[in-house]
């Protein structure tokens, strides 16, 4: 008898900018899995609170607001209702305010639904900084993917000036250390590897080389 479960999930944990996103889409897209990005969920929760001018700080009206929005995910596209904000989400402020809003937990819980939502046949990869330890607990093959400081900077530096965002080196070297940090030391749900998560430190590899990893773990625990 078969005693896998339907759904296979892998997940992939780490800090900010360490390559979750790119990596994890593309196992997912190799491997023809659904993709789950947990940390869009908490940037359309901080937008939303931004949006409706709600005091971070005020954890039953940020967990209020998180509760009502309506996220939808369309062909690449990302949407609060029927308005897009794929580009909104991704402004450095708003990865901030993410963080702060992170640490309520009854944001977090209003956020889990959401996120199990994603856990569909044939298989899902999910890529936060929970999603190991909190979201799914069960998951066939937990990664944490890790890079230098510096070189996570770099990274965030090319993307944003790729897609024409001006943006200071220095500057976003010290809002992604303040982020890691709050992310880190947050008494609910801290970023940090599971106990039985594979360490992936992917500051000299290609994202080919990366994806290589994942897929040869995977295929590893399927033979
Ligand atoms: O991965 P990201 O930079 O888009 O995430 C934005 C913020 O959301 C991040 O600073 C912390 C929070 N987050 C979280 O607490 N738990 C997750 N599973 C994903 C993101």
């Amino acid at each position: 008898m078969d005693d896998k479960p339907a759904v296979r999930i892998i997940t992939i944990d780490g800090p900010t900018a360490s390559g979750k996103g790119t990596i994890a889409s593309e196992v997912a897209r190799k491997l023809g899995f659904h993709y789950l990005d947990s940390g869009a969920l908490f940037r359309l929760a901080a937008l939303s609170c931004l949006t409706q001018k709600v005091d971070l700080t005020d954890e039953a009206a940020c967990s209020g607001v998180t509760r009502q929005m309506r996220p939808c995910f369309k062909d690449g596209k990302v949407f609060l209702g029927d308005k897009a904000v794929t580009d909104a989400i991704r402004e450095e402020a708003v990865g901030l305010a993410a963080s702060r809003v992170a640490t309520m937990a009854s944001v977090r819980t209003a956020i889990l639904d959401l996120e199990r939502d994603f856990c569909r046949a044939p298989g899902l990869v999910a890529d936060g900084r929970d999603m190991g330890t909190v979201v799914f607990p069960n998951a066939c093959l937990k990664v944490f993917l890790t890079a230098g400081a510096q070189v996570r900077a770099q990274r965030r530096y090319k993307q944003l000036i790729q897609r024409g965002i001006s943006a200071n080196l220095a500057d976003l070297a010290r809002d992604l250390q303040e982020r890691d940090k709050r992310d880190r030391e947050r008494a609910v749900s801290p970023t940090r590897p599971a106990p039985d998560a594979r360490l992936l430190d992917s500051s000299d590899q290609t994202i080919e080389q990366t994806v290589r990893c994942v897929l040869d773990w995977y295929c590893a625990l399927e033979s």
